[in-house]
């Protein structure tokens, strides 16, 4: 399938199945904003528990923090937000549209796609910056000193509460603090669906080294966080890691690599990993006059910990999953449409399908349902042919399909059909729970 209608083909699907929709689309919509329906909210809760499981639950060396979108204006001068947030821009002087100076070669000219900005009779205004941090006044006053921002990042209210987490918390180097939440960027181009939008997730993570073991941490977490993408079912001929060049990094950078993905629009980044050396505390400290720096009793040593962060875009990682899911095949002669989710992923876990209403097989599935739902999301579906209710599920991604027939009310089994191979099992109703507990361990 060609990139384009692929790609045409995943959004269809997200609005048809309820997994994203745009944003205020019964007032024309907001470009750039979406909305994760029933199906989509799910998705995004089970990626976003996947890497808290991972990053958080599962280790003892990295604790959870939630920190507010606002926060004192002064953080984002420290941090280099306020001066050098910056992208630059060129407008169309004949049909005003704006463009990213720096990646007009991937842009087209709005009123002649077929070309690029610029092309066309239009002139393009020479380059000037533009800041990507949204602002807005906090209190009742709308002057410059009510200004704060929209964070565009989640990790400076990490840093910023370092010392808090040092104090309250049993944590010594090596050791992180987690945070998932909303980012706002006002990007000059949003492009491909939720790939890049102006508000969405990030689920970052400061990693607190000694100085002297940034760079084999470092080198760590990037081969942690890709594993991640593949045990949960990235394959990895759509994965791979790209180590920035020298003439790439940050100024305060000692080394930074982006997990990339084979979206049906281009390798892009996904993730980004770096070492952040000690730039990001000692710019608070400075700032604020607090010392961050970390005492190690054995030691006596006394050092400003230096981070290695790994920082994901929550939506980027359901537009990957998704991507990756999505498939189409033929199964005795039909096609059908799958999201071949790992199930730990999967917005429903099992659908619930008595083969008929009557002779009591309604109630006993039911019942199952009822058991099931306890521990699992499940989804109760009693009408039409069997063959349909598994497809419709099987393009919701759904791995498992139960089916309650006439031998379940006398030996107490029920059948379980596997969405990617369609094989089909006899299970005992006692055992399901257990058995799903199981397919969802691992990742
Ligand atoms: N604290 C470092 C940081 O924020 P970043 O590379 O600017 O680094 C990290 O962002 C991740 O956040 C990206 O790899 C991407 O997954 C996601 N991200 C960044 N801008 C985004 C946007 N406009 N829309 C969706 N996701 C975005």
């Amino acid at each position: 399938m060609a990139t384009q209608e692929r790609m045409e083909q995943l959004v269809a699907l997200c609005k048809r199945r309820g997994f994203v929709f745009q944003s205020s689309e019964i007032y024309g919509g907001l470009k750039s904003c979406w909305d994760y329906g029933p199906l989509g909210v799910e998705l995004k809760r089970n990626v976003k528990e996947a890497w808290w499981r991972s990053m958080v639950r599962r280790r003892s060396d990295i604790v959870g923090i939630d920190c507010s979108i606002l926060m004192h204006p002064k953080v984002w001068e420290t941090s280099g937000h306020v001066a050098g947030f910056n992208d630059p821009m060129v407008d169309c002087k004949l049909c005003k549209a704006r463009f990213r100076a720096d990646t007009i070669e991937n842009q087209n000219c709005p009123k002649k796609p077929s070309l690029r900005p610029g092309q066309c009779e239009g002139e393009l205004t020479a380059p000037r910056q533009f800041n990507l941090m949204f602002k807005t006044h906090m209190g009742p006053i709308d002057d410059a000193s009510a200004v704060v921002y929209l964070r565009p990042e989640t990790a400076q209210g990490i840093f910023v509460n370092f010392k808090n987490v040092v104090d309250t918390s049993r944590v010594k180097p090596p050791f992180g603090i987690a945070q998932q939440g909303k980012s706002f960027r006002n990007e000059i181009v949003t492009e491909n669906f939720i790939f890049r939008s102006r508000e969405f997730e990030q689920m970052e993570m400061e990693f607190f080294v000694p100085p002297t073991d940034g760079m084999k941490w470092y080198e760590y977490w990037r081969d942690e966080r890709y594993r991640w993408f593949t045990d949960l079912g990235i394959q990895p001929e759509n994965l791979r890691l790209r180590e920035h060049a020298s003439d790439e990094l940050a100024h305060y950078s000692a080394a930074c690599s982006d997990v990339e993905y084979q979206f049906p629009f281009g390798w892009k980044e996904l993730e980004g990993i770096a070492n952040r050396t000690d730039f990001d505390l000692k710019r608070h400290s400075e700032a604020t006059g607090k010392d961050l720096a970390w005492f190690d009793a054995t030691t006596r040593e006394r050092y400003i910990p230096h981070v290695v962060e790994p920082a994901l875009g929550v939506d980027r990682a359901c537009l990957a999953f998704l991507c990756e899911a999505f498939t189409e095949d033929e199964i005795e002669g039909e096609k059908r449409t799958v999201l071949r989710f790992h199930p730990s992923l999967a917005p429903i876990k099992a659908g619930i399908f008595p083969l008929v209403k009557k002779d009591g097989l309604a109630d006993l599935a039911e019942s199952i349902e009822t058991e099931l739902k306890r521990e699992f999301a499940v989804f109760y579906d009693e009408s039409g042919a069997i063959g349909r209710r598994y497809r419709r599920q099987d393009e919701c991604g759904t791995p498992f399909g139960i089916t309650i027939d006439y031998q379940s009310k006398d030996d107490g089994t029920v059948t379980m059909r596997h969405r990617d191979s369609c094989r089909q099992e006899r299970l005992p109703i006692a055992q399901l729970r257990n058995w799903l507990r199981d397919q969802l361990l691992g990742a």
